[in-house]
């Protein structure tokens, strides 16, 4: 399927502050990270442009606020999905059309991955086109996969530990006509499956997952190699395979699994890994078993910062890549050892959903002290520190500035040390800071101009960094940047006509320092500020989050109790698009629920302090009818900063 990009009317260069639209996708990344699914627009409004639609960000942000729903919201691109499912599939489809494979691709969904059920019904709505199934890792997830697989075709791997109910609802789920592979984790789990197969006469669909030597690489490298906590060795295979023949079963075992870890990125990790696999598949095959599905697990990584590499947070391979290796491993594999070709599954997750899911958060102020503030009266008499810092200030050249650095760090330094000894006064101190800031601000300029900054100067961009504080949970929204400090593109929705003069980065309203967004993607390095545009009174500031429809809805907490945000569910259409779907976000009742907290017991607490307060005369009847009113309309309420 091949999708047409819209096409983008460039803007001129406006020749007094040389910026363009052109200088802020290149300063964001969006054509990189972003490639065929957003872009910026000659109004300099980010666009989410997947299958040769265009939805203006700024504008949906606005239409969304007019029916009432708050900020922060996460919105789901419904064409974005679509345009990942034929990205993945194109790649297979390609490499298995150029191998000349006979076998088919019948990649599953983790479940895992984003359980939501708005999401799970669209994949299994937008694949069944490509008998896409589903792959269930526990219980709950198993439910959801027996209920909303629709297509004999398609398969679900059950993957993860299995008890007795497990293993009965799965076997069980076969005679609803679909083709459920139980994945034997450990040795221990297989003669479990036999014995309920045979208690409940049903004919078990086997896959064994192979304990590799192969090892990812990254943060999920654990999930491989021989020390990892699934799947079994090659005595144990061996193993399964006796008691499977003993058993007169080894006709049953039809599916091989392994699975790396999560974000791989570097393909020859897959490379390895796949061959290993592949050596595991042919000797399984010759002592018998009629395997005809190779299982090569998730992995498969997301670029966020674009820079195609095998930098954390990036991949130095695309979909094309990663599926010409695999089918080309499976088919020389088959090739030597004269084996039908396979069918081959991926359970690629983040490579299919991350993408579609966007947070648009607003900036409610900035930190920035220069602008806000005017510098602090200068004392009567200044204290000698006071006097040395603004000399400083005063003699930053280009020649001296890394040197004028490390005078005004001593300056501060001794200034604190005199304030904490009772020496100096608060209005000297506050003096000195701004004297400090002022130097920086200079010293700053300087260091731009070099190809590359001394060490001791490179923290400088983050001491002079604006904190813009958004009304978004980190920990709710984004937590893997905050557990793992993984990058995901950041970028003001509008403005982008406009030259960025702010480096910033984004608080959150939680109570938490470390709710703070302090690393952004950058092409060769991690940027630890985000340039952004000064705030403007009355005019929304909109930034959003991308790439985040992988994994951080799930792992998403309630500090603070921050709650699930509003989702809205969006589709383009000739003309624009539509909102298929909103799904309100926790109230302040629900995330209570969560804590164990009921309605009727928080209202009676409040009435008995309401009515203690009455009797001690500390309120008035009126004050108490308010109260009691707010309580109530905010146990219905967003759990966010809500708009005046
Ligand atoms: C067994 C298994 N399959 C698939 C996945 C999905 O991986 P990814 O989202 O990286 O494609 C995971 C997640 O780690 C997994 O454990």
């Amino acid at each position: 399927m091949s999708e047409k990009r819209p096409r983008l009317q460039k803007r001129k260069s406006n020749p007094l502050d040389r910026w363009s639209i052109e200088d802020a996708a290149d300063l964001y990344g969006v054509d990189r990270w972003g490639k065929d699914i957003f872009a910026i627009d000659e109004n300099g409004n980010v666009v989410m442009c997947a299958g040769g639609k265009r939805i203006d960000l700024k504008s949906l942000t606005d239409e969304i606020r007019l029916r009432g729903l708050e900020l922060p919201v996460l919105i789901r691109f419904r064409d974005i999905l679509r345009h990942r499912f034929s990205v993945i599939h194109s790649a297979f489809g390609k490499a298995i059309e150029e191998h000349a494979y006979q076998g088919s691709f019948r990649p599953v969904y983790p479940i895992k991955v984003n359980q939501h059920r708005h999401i799970v019904e669209d994949i299994v709505t937008l694949g069944a086109e490509f008998h896409h199934g589903l792959e269930a890792g526990s219980k709950p997830e198993l439910l959801i996969a027996i209920a909303y697989h629709r297509d004999p075709e398609a398969i679900i791997v059950c993957n993860g530990f299995k008890d007795r109910e497990y293993v009965d609802s799965a076997l069980l789920a076969q005679r609803l006509g679909q083709k459920v592979f139980l994945v034997v984790e450990k040795l221990a789990e297989l003669g479990l499956i036999l014995d309920r197969a045979r208690a409940i006469k049903v004919e078990p669909l086997l896959g064994v997952r192979m304990k590799l030597s192969s090892r990812g690489r990254g943060q999920w490298e654990s999930s491989s190699g021989d020390k990892s906590k699934f799947g079994l060795q090659a005595r144990e295979i061996l193993e399964a395979i006796f008691i499977l023949r003993r058993r007169r079963m080894l006709d049953r075992l039809q599916l091989l699994h392994m699975h790396i870890g999560s974000q791989i990125t570097d393909i020859q990790r897959f490379k390895q890994a796949a061959r290993e696999a592949c050596c595991i598949f042919r000797e399984v095959s010759r002592l018998g078993a009629p395997i005809n599905y190779i299982d090569v697990g998730g992995g498969m990584a997301v670029d966020y910062d674009g820079s195609r590499t095998n930098f954390p947070s990036s991949a130095n391979y695309g979909p094309e890549e990663y599926a010409a290796d695999i089918v080309d491993a499976v088919t020389n594999v088959c090739r030597e050892a004269s084996l039908p070709h396979p069918n081959i599954v991926i359970e690629a997750g983040r490579a299919l959903v991350a993408h579609h899911s966007l947070l648009v958060v607003e900036a409610l102020s900035s930190s920035d002290i220069e602008n806000g503030l005017a510098p602090p009266p200068m004392p009567k008499k200044p204290h000698e520190v006071l006097v040395r810092m603004n000399e400083i200030v005063e003699g930053i050249t280009a020649k001296n500035f890394q040197e004028a650095y490390h005078d005004a760090k001593q300056a501060r330094q001794d200034a604190l040390t005199l304030f904490n000894h009772g020496h100096l006064s608060l209005e000297d101190r506050a003096g000195v800071e701004t004297g400090f800031r002022a130097a920086c601000n200079r010293i700053v300029r300087h260091v731009r101009r070099l190809d590359y900054a001394p060490d001791d100067l490179a923290g400088l961009e983050s001491i002079l960094a604006s904190t813009y504080f958004c009304n978004y949970s980190l920990f709710q929204s984004i937590p893997d940047h905050w557990a793992i400090k993984q990058l995901f593109p950041v970028m003001p929705l509008c403005r982008l006509d406009e030259k960025p003069t702010a480096n910033a980065v984004l608080a959150d309203i939680t109570c938490d320092s470390d709710g703070v967004m302090d690393q952004f993607v950058d092409l060769r390095d991690v940027r630890h500020t985000l340039p952004l545009h000064p705030l403007k009174k009355g005019e929304p500031y909109y930034i959003g989050i991308f790439l985040i429809g992988a994994y951080q809805e799930i792992l998403g907490d309630l500090h603070n109790l921050f709650g699930d945000t509003t989702v809205v569910h969006v589709s383009s259409t000739d003309g624009g698009y539509v909102i298929d779907k909103t799904i309100g976000g926790d109230t302040v009742m629900e995330v209570l629920a969560y804590v164990q907290f009921t309605r009727d017991g928080i209202n009676a607490k409040l009435r008995d302090r309401v009515e203690e307060a009455l009797r001690r005369g500390s309120l008035t009847l009126d004050q108490s009818a308010v109260l009691t009113r707010r309580f109530e309309r905010m146990l219905d309420s967003d759990t966010y900063l809500a708009a005046d």
